[in-house]
């Protein structure tokens, strides 16, 4: 097997997932990492047993991989640094906060022939993967309805902590970007193209430290003529987790639900005719809120198989699970939805390929 050579580039909460995958992924060797802050960058290598390069020195060391976990607006100059020096990209999402920066990685990555993958690690996830397939197999048949919920707790710590988050310019975006992101690539994933969007936001609780909203509702209309709605908030205490639903042509409905935050999903609602279980996802009381380390610590498992069938993509020089167009899906759907907040009306879902003008 090819050892391929992996590089990490934002040393920050979500990159650990990423280090610790490679190192521990065979036929993968974790070569360095880098950031902006060459003190963090240190030490973070020296935990995961890795070089520290500064951002200029990483793409000289004959990577492979690399690994982009820094704050979302960066990602563009990142992954075309990356493609530039032929070095396969795994980004974290957002693939980035506006479709003309996604639609620029994605021509750079095609231009240069390297792989573009995007974390959604939330599809990884067994009972992600089980609604998937009872989508293809015709349990549930063609999607008609789904729903997503993100009922998530945040302390205004959060948003103080690191200069980039809660604002327009910086973070894109708040608990629309950030955390329902992962609901509504998987609300896409099962229920295909998403045509037009109706959203409503508002600051309920953390207006004194962002400008951004920190709570959403939202209707989609599909290609398919499917609908759906979405809910999103980090303004809970204590949070509820999230839950995404799709029914099928056939009436049968199939729901997951993450509780709490960050713990891999269960199936909760299988009301398949014949087979039919409910479960609730919380246990005889509700459990505190988990710390963000704990959260990004739980999701781990999940970014190491989207690594692993990343490097098997890049060996195998087929396109990963997820790609950049795919990630750019989600993207469109925002941007979609912030347009319709401002303006008040529905809007079109916009494409991908309206922006890629190469
Ligand atoms: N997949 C998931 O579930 C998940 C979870 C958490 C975060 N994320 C995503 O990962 C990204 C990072 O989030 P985070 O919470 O780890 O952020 P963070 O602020 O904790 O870490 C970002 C790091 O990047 C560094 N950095 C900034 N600009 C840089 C540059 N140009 N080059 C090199 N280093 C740079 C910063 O110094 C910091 O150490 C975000 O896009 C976020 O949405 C994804």
């Amino acid at each position: 097997m090819t050892v391929l050579r992996a590089g990490v580039v934002g040393c920050g909460n979500v990159a650990g997932n990423h280090a610790a995958a490679y190192r521990d992924l065979p036929g993968v060797e974790l070569v360095a990492c880098s950031d902006v802050d060459p003190a963090r960058a240190a030490a973070f290598a020296a935990r995961y047993g890795a070089a520290a390069a500064t951002p200029e020195e990483l793409f000289d060391l004959g990577l492979d991989v690399v690994s982009v976990c820094t704050p979302h607006p960066t990602h563009e100059a990142v992954v075309t640094q990356a493609a530039a020096h032929g070095v396969h990209v795994l980004c974290e999402k957002p693939i980035a906060i506006d479709l003309g920066a996604a639609a620029r990685m994605v021509a750079a990555c095609e231009a240069a022939g390297v792989t573009l993958g995007v974390l959604f690690q939330r599809r990884f996830w067994p009972a992600a993967q089980r609604i998937r397939a009872a989508i293809d197999d015709g349990t549930l048949g063609e999607p008609i309805l789904g729903h997503a919920s993100v009922l998530l707790h945040r302390d205004t710590s959060y948003y103080t902590a690191d200069a980039w988050r809660g604002t327009w310019a910086t973070d894109g975006g708040g608990v629309l970007m950030t955390q329902a992101v992962h609901n509504i690539d998987l609300l896409q994933w099962f229920l295909g193209e998403a045509v037009e969007v109706s959203a409503a936001h508002a600051t309920v609780k953390h207006g004194a430290a962002i400008e951004v909203e920190d709570t959403a509702v939202a209707t989609l209309r599909f290609a398919s003529g499917a609908l759906a709605t979405l809910s999103a908030s980090t303004a809970l205490t204590p949070g509820l987790g999230t839950r995404v639903q799709v029914t099928g042509r056939t009436g049968a409905t199939a729901g997951l639900a993450e509780y709490p935050e960050g713990a891999e999903a269960r199936i909760d609602v299988w009301a398949v005719p014949g087979a039919e279980a409910v479960t609730s996802p919380f246990g005889p009381g509700l459990s505190a809120d988990l710390p963000l380390s704990e959260i990004n610590g739980s999701l781990a498992p999940f970014h190491a198989l989207q690594v692993a069938e990343f490097a098997d993509a890049v060996r195998d020089g087929r396109d990963p699970a997820v790609t950049g167009r795919e990630a750019a899906k989600s993207l469109a759907i925002l941007t979609a939805l912030y347009a319709s907040a401002r303006s008040g009306r529905p809007e079109r879902v916009p494409s991908l390929n309206e922006e890629i003008t190469v």
